[in-house]
């Protein structure tokens, strides 16, 4: 059978479809991604578990690079790849890849996380309190992207402002499309030194000043710096986003589940991974090469060949869940979009973090809210590895109650003058995403 073909215009708006269709012929299958680029897909919940932590299936980045480059050169395209291949803990094996992970995992524990409740409860409150109650409001645009931004920048100590075209490099990174790609990643390389240099020179308390010592007293190289910060970075917010995305998109979609969440927010933790395996802000678990011929199903897949692990197949897979394409928040969902192994998700805990506040204050604060537009007219970003909306217009309605409403109505009221002073209206909350 011909390759499935990843791409058209229609593609992205059809992951599950096409996902299920690829399940069902097989475990694994070969697949063409957009750039050209042949690869497989390991599409079935068991094989997808084991194939995770598969060391036979690399994460090497100097051999993916070679790899992808030879497969370039063959369509005659030129090899160059972005830093997102670089020699991240992402793109690594063990040794290195568990010495690099320990560098930074002290900092990432549930416990450390936890430390963040406060500050991520408050940025979501005056985030929500900004959002207008009658008209379409884009929750992508004022809440799921700019929340995970904050977070991870605040722990970086890398200064944001409105302006800033980091949003616009990530969505690039994300996509298949070397001549999209390859700019973005000059451009966030380029910023990043620069704000290398200026940590050098002025260290303060955030984690990309420890990581420029630990460069400097000679623990990682500087490349090994570069791809920490790029992985940090990337990873810290572009897969969260789409949790809140498509997590809310799909619970707006029962308006009375919405406003059970709403006044029992105990359910809200279950509720996150049930929308992590429903529809799972990762399509792929980035690029694995095989180094000896291995076995997935029926079909062996030869050494030297590039494997993607459908984590939006293995979610939706009935031979490990009952009734997979229903939304049941009381489903105690033991998913794979986190990963498995050694690569398991470094920030879990700080992507569960902020969709249980974002969730919690949503529901709580507009218990009518629904989509703006319909369904149909949503639209996915054409990325093979990740999975999420461009937009996500939303009528939120109004607050709770009429006295919640009175007091959001006084503090905003109270808050203009000063604003306007300062020269900031209502916008975005990523006006105020300023230096830490
Ligand atoms: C809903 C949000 C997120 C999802 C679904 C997600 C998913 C994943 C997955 C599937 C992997 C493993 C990839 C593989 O095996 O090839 C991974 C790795 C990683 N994630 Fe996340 N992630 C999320 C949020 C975050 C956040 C907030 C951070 C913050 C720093 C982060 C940092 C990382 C890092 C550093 C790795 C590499 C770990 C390693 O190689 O040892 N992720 N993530």
């Amino acid at each position: 059978m011909a390759p499935e073909l990843f791409c058209g215009p229609d593609y992205w708006e059809q992951a599950h479809e096409s996902a299920t269709a690829l399940r069902e012929r097989g475990s694994a299958q070969r697949v063409t991604l957009p750039s050209g680029v042949s690869a497989w897909v390991i599409s079935d919940y068991a094989d997808a578990r084991a194939a995770l932590a598969d060391k036979r299936l690399s994460k090497d980045g100097a051999g993916l690079r070679r790899v992808l480059g030879e497969q370039l050169v063959k369509l005659g395209k030129d090899p160059e790849q972005s830093r997102m291949f670089g020699d991240s803990m992402l793109m690594m094996d063990d040794p290195r890849h568990a010495e690099l992970r320990s560098l930074v995992s002290p900092l990432f524990t549930p416990g450390r996380i936890q430390l963040l409740r406060p500050r991520i409860e408050r940025l979501v409150a005056e985030m929500l309190e900004e959002l207008p109650r009658r008209e379409p409001v884009d929750v992508i645009e004022h809440v799921a992207f700019p929340l995970p931004l904050i977070v991870i920048c605040e722990l970086l100590g890398i200064p944001l402002d409105e302006r800033d075209p980091m949003r616009e490099w990530t969505a690039a990174l994300m996509e298949d499309d070397p001549d999209r790609v390859l700019p973005a990643s000059h451009a966030m390389q380029d910023r990043f030194d620069k704000l290398i240099v200026a940590k050098r020179e002025a260290p303060d308390d955030g984690l990309l000043s420890a990581l420029v010592q630990l460069c400097d007293s000679g623990d990682i190289s500087g490349d090994e710096l570069m791809d920490m910060v790029f992985l940090l970075f990337v990873a810290g917010h572009e897969a969260s986003t789409n949790l809140v995305g498509n997590g809310m998109r799909h619970l707006l979609a029962d308006p009375a589940r919405w406003r059970l969440l709403g006044q029992r927010p105990a359910l809200i933790p279950r509720a996150v991974e049930e929308m992590l395996r429903y529809d799972c802000p990762i399509r792929m678990a980035p690029y694995r090469r095989t180094t000896e011929p291995v076995r997935y199903g029926d079909v062996v897949i030869p050494a030297g060949e590039i494997v993607l692990v459908s984590l939006l197949s293995a979610g939706r897979d009935p031979a490990q869940y009952p009734q997979p394409d229903e939304l049941d928040v009381y489903r105690d969902a033991k998913h794979l979009s986190f990963g498995q192994g050694i690569h398991y998700c470094l920030g879990a805990p700080l992507a569960r973090l902020e969709a249980e506040i974002v969730f919690t204050a949503l529901t709580r604060a507009f218990p009518r809210a629904r989509l703006a537009i319909d369904e149909s007219q949503l639209r996915h970003k054409p990325s093979v590895i990740m999975h999420g909306l461009v937009r996500l217009p939303v009528l939120l309605g109004g607050r709770t109650s009429p006295w919640d409403a009175l007091t959001g109505g006084l503090r905003r009221l109270i808050r203009w003058p000063a604003r306007r002073r300062a020269g900031t209206g209502r916008q975005s909350p990523f006006a105020r995403s300023s230096p830490t």
